[in-house]
């Protein structure tokens, strides 16, 4: 009786799960209709990391924070100097222990943009790497002089690496753009590199104990008739 009714219960659950939660996270991963362009950067790369600071804080700083970062940490995190992140990214404006806030005056943005510049720091994690990648790069003319965005279209963010485009090949744009990616893909996660460092020795540490407590129990069990 009880197993009948645990069977049919087991069975209503695993055709709840197929029909609603399966094709809700297929339309999740679907997403919206978008194409984005690989950004196919490497938070590994610490020099690119490095030009993607100094990227962010020439073109993206006028507008946006990250403000749950400190220089001091990218200075640790990116090989440099606690003077050296002020001087890149501040021109010597701020303090090591300093958050990374952005210059606009509070209001400023509102008033001319019509809406806040969101704060950058989880942006990566959020919307993905990928995302910020292509939208920084989704520009194009739509009349003579405006710009609209592919990936995010009617923006209010104005077309800011338009002069770079203009003024580099397309290498140099290419690997300006996947560094400020890969900047905000670390802020977004500074641990990101330390725990994949650190994952694949928790996991071999665990294998380890198990094939010991399995030992351990074989030989507990050894004299007992079970
Ligand atoms: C002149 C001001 C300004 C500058 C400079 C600027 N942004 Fe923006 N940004 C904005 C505004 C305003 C928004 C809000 C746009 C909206 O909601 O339409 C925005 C939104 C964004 C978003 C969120 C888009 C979304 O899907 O909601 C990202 C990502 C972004 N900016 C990245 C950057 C990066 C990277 C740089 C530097 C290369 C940069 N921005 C430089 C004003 C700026």
């Amino acid at each position: 009786m009880l197993t009948k009714l645990l069977n049919s219960f087991s069975k209503r659950l695993i055709w709840l799960i197929t029909g609603t939660v399966l094709p809700m996270s297929f339309a999740f991963a679907a997403g919206p209709n978008l194409q984005l362009e690989s950004a196919n950067n490497n938070v590994r790369d610490v020099e690119s990391l490095q030009r993607g600071a100094v990227h962010f804080a020439n073109y993206c700083m006028a507008c946006h924070s990250t403000k749950y970062m400190r220089y001091i940490r990218i200075a640790r995190d990116l090989g440099w100097q606690d003077e050296e992140v002020i001087d890149k990214m501040t021109y010597g404006l701020a303090l090591p222990v300093d958050d990374v806030i952005t210059r606009i005056q509070e209001g400023v943005s509102q008033q001319v943009f019509g809406t806040e510049a969101p704060d950058l720091s989880l942006m990566a994690r959020l919307k993905g790497t990928d995302y910020v990648y292509s939208f920084i790069r989704g520009y194009f003319e739509e009349e003579e002089g405006k710009w609209n965005n592919h990936v995010l279209a009617g923006t209010s963010m104005p077309n800011v690496l338009e002069g770079v485009k203009r003024h580099s090949t397309t290498e140099e744009y290419d690997q300006t753009t996947r560094d400020i990616a890969n900047f905000l893909e670390y802020v977004a996660e500074p641990y990101k590199v330390k725990r994949w460092d650190l994952g694949w020795k928790v996991i071999l540490f665990l294998l380890l104990l198990l094939i010991l407590t399995y030992l351990l129990k074989k030989e507990y069990w050894r004299d007992i008739k079970h």
